[in-house]
């Protein structure tokens, strides 16, 4: 029997991995120009440091992560997540003493979720997210909501809605909480057993569920819009300023509840409205995390960040219908024919790619038309042929494949005719 690959992970193949390329590679060159940082994290922690970091009473955490004994008997998890990771670093390695403040991190990789597969759902999926940590100015919200939409926007994504929503400070989110284990108490009996544990220990969760959704109690719960304190309510309405200053449209949804625990002030999730996108619409989701640093050991620091999936980028690019610009091609094939011309190529596919260019040569002994036809598959700008009777005279035969334009050479000045040709 032959071993197939997980359930609910993918494998990139050539062909496809170009795309993933062309978005690291964008994320990457955005992240420069907003003056975030790369960082880079163990792909597994202690369990403990999810457990507080995105909090005991998240799906998360009680269903979804990869948690496993090592040989030394310590708790170990596939990290479901960057944000704890990002901040425990941060607190570690005392990245708040930094000179330069805030702290703007990125990362992008690998994160593992036991979650029940389906489109846009993988166990394994790779996340780029970003942190800022150190300023509690609602720009930076502003700044960081900018970044997501600016990459959405420079692959050619169109279909997108931003929602955004205060979850307030703590003051706020208590008064809030109060009100609505004062709603739901009284029928909680009509609740799946989930939201019964989530009445006490988190009851803004009960607002997130799936499966009561559709209960009337859910539909006049009360809102934490209604709640907010005048500190919590002036930074949303700045933060909304500033996203008008960028020209960046949303709509506010008081009920929009993120499924970590670490939230408070800003929440937000961007969405495909793309026709066929599915059902699983959410492309990124992050917020505020004023308090996390301090859960994790470390001084009083403010924060926000986000994070998306080139997985579900991915698939709202396909259900847009966007052509991603993947360069295809390559600089030149040899064609070579006879022995002698066949071992000198080995030394001249040598010598274009130290000058930079990508070139190729037949490595199954195949006839002269079966090497132009792969380098046809490969899209060769350039082909040259190389016979053991050219190589005598030390000529080669350079064909430019887009205008059939032939020239015979010096050997001498074949790298540099071709370097010419890339200008
Ligand atoms: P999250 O909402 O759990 O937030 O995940 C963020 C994004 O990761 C989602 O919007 C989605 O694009 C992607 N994602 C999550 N689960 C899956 C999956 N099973 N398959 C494919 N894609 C998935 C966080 O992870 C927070 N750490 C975000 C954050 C950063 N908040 C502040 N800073």
């Amino acid at each position: 029997m032959s071993i197939s690959i997980p359930r609910g992970t993918q494998d990139i193949l050539p062909g496809e991995v170009e795309k993933w390329q062309l978005i690291e590679n964008k994320a990457r060159e955005l992240c420069q120009r907003y003056q975030y940082h790369e960082i880079r994290t163990p792909i597994f922690e202690h369990t403990e440091l999810f457990l507080r970091g995105v909090g005991d009473t998240t799906d998360i955490v009680q269903k979804e992560m990869y948690t496993f004994i090592d040989k030394g008997d310590r708790s170990l998890t596939l990290r479901p997540e960057g944000t704890a990771s990002t901040v425990r670093a941060f607190v570690e390695k005392k990245l708040f003493g930094l000179p330069s403040q805030p702290v703007k991190l990125f990362y992008m990789g690998p994160m593992f979720r036991y979650e029940r597969p389906q489109a846009g759902r993988f166990r394994q999926f790779v996340q780029f997210g970003v942190e800022a940590l150190g300023s509690d100015d609602p720009a930076i919200d502003a700044e960081v909501i900018s970044l997501a939409m600016n990459l959405y926007k420079e692959v050619g994504l169109e279909r997108l809605k931003l929602v955004i929503n205060s979850l307030g400070d703590k003051e706020s989110r208590n008064a809030h909480r109060e009100a609505l284990v004062n709603h739901f108490r009284p029928r909680i009996g009509e609740f799946c057993s989930d939201c019964q544990g989530r009445l006490e220990k988190n009851p803004l969760r009960i607002l997130d569920c799936k499966k009561d959704r559709d209960h009337e109690l859910m539909k006049m719960a009360p809102s934490i819009i209604d709640y907010l304190n005048e500190y919590s309510r002036n930074y949303f309405e700045k933060l909304q300023y500033y996203l008008g200053l960028l020209d960046i449209p949303f709509e506010v949804d008081p009920n929009l509840v993120r499924g970590l625990d670490y939230y408070n002030h800003t929440a937000f999730e961007i969405m495909s409205d793309a026709e066929g996108f599915g059902a699983i619409t959410t492309l990124c989701g992050g917020g505020r995390y004023n308090g996390l640093t301090e859960e994790i050991g470390g001084p009083e620091t403010p924060g926000i960040g986000f994070a998306l999936s080139i997985e579900r980028m991915l698939a709202a690019i396909e259900a847009e219908g966007v052509q991603l610009g993947v360069a295809q091609g390559i600089d030149c094939f040899l064609v070579a024919l006879g022995d002698a011309a066949k071992d000198y190529t080995v030394g001249l596919l040598q010598q274009l790619r130290n000058a930079g260019l990508s070139a190729e040569r037949d490595y199954l002994n195949r006839k002269v038309k079966a090497q132009f036809k792969a380098a046809d598959r490969l899209n060769a700008k350039y082909v040259a042929v190389l016979g053991d009777e050219e190589l005598s005279n030390n000529k080669i035969t350079v064909k430019k494949m887009e205008t059939g334009d032939q020239v015979e050479i010096g050997l001498d000045s074949f790298v540099s005719y071709l370097l010419e040709g890339q200008k």
